[in-house]
């Protein structure tokens, strides 16, 4: 199957009251784990990749493992630039294969956010992609961009309507107090989330799907695991999977995962060398790995997103 927008995908989710996964995605095996999964249990799943992956990995491999996985898997798949910086970066995807792009202005002035999120649209539209764009901040690293705590901020429901309107976007980001890594929240700290805001943009964008960042929910036991096997990660707190829950069952349409990836994989490499201090084939290490993302990835959408069956 070829790769798909996140049109269809999004009103489905939206009247059937769950979210899409949105997975990073940097390497093969990754890749890989996440389909594996979404197949599974017949998922449709959003496939995104940063600036830094691009970097990394680089777009052409991106772009044709990812178009693999659509055709070995006859799934539903979106390709999406997560965090585009700049119009050249999502041009640049737009032209080169990408189905969705997101253009993140958040942490400029409201009106340049507009005049560079309508750029990109104008932009993308006219070549059949669709754009999500972001308002509000939140607190994290995301590439080189360090948002430092307490210079985070909720989006401002009174400033959704207008932001849509003019920018044309179809769907958007908000902060509703989730945030980028796996350290979200203190150790003794209660995880929150601003529903009231979520409510509050839901009920001046009806039916406009709305996407959720920051949302790893941070597994104790894979800390524990990376922690006994040789790895020094301080306690980390992500956000409840209940919570996600209620948001996937509201606007919200696109959920987003990297970390809960990283630290999977993470916990998966430590433990096996450590149990297999021989191995030096990259089969015998990555297998495990890519077995932990695939759990993972079963894990949300079965019991956060809700999309199993809706492939
Ligand atoms: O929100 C950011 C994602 O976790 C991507 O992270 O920029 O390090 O690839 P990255
Ligand atoms: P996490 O760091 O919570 O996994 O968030 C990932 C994300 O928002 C990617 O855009
Ligand atoms: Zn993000």
């Amino acid at each position: 199957m070829p790769l798909v927008t996140t049109t269809e995908m999004f009103k489905k989710a939206y009247e059937g009251g769950y979210a899409i996964g949105a997975f990073n995605v940097n390497n093969m095996e990754i890749i890989q784990g996440i389909t594996r999964a979404a197949k599974k249990l017949n998922a449709p799943v959003i496939l995104q990749c940063s600036a830094g992956a691009r970097k990394y990995a680089s777009h052409g491999y991106l772009v044709a493992m990812v178009k693999a996985a659509a055709e070995e898997t006859g799934l539903p798949i979106a390709l999406h630039l997560d965090h585009g910086p700049d119009f050249e970066t999502c041009k640049a995807c737009i032209d080169g294969g990408f189905t969705s792009v997101m253009i993140d202005g958040s942490h400029l002035p409201y009106e340049e956010n507009v005049a560079l999120t309508k750029q990109v649209v104008e932009y993308a539209h006219a070549h059949g992609v669709v754009v999500e764009g972001e308002l509000g901040t939140l607190a994290g690293v995301e590439d080189d961009v360090v948002v430092e705590e307490g210079h985070e901020s909720y989006t401002k429901p009174e400033q959704v309507e207008d932001f849509v309107t003019r920018t044309g976007v179809d769907s958007l980001a908000i902060a509703i107090g989730t945030s980028h890594g796996a350290y979200k929240f203190k150790p003794g700290q209660k995880p929150q989330l601003r529903f009231d805001i979520l409510e509050e943009v839901e009920k001046r964008l009806p039916g406009f799907p709305i996407v959720l960042h920051g949302a790893s929910s941070v597994n104790q036991d894979d800390i524990k695991t990376i922690n006994e096997f040789g790895g020094e990660m301080p306690d980390a707190i992500g956000i409840p999977e209940d919570m996600l829950r209620k948001a996937s069952s509201m606007a919200v349409c696109k959920i987003n995962v990297d970390s809960d990836i990283r630290i999977a994989m993470t916990a998966a490499l430590r433990k096996h060398f450590s149990e297999n201090p021989k191995h030096f084939d990259p089969r015998q290490y990555l297998t495990p790995a890519r077995d932990a993302i695939e759990g993972v990835v079963s894990h949300k959408i079965e019991t956060v997103l809700g999309c199993a069956d809706k492939a």
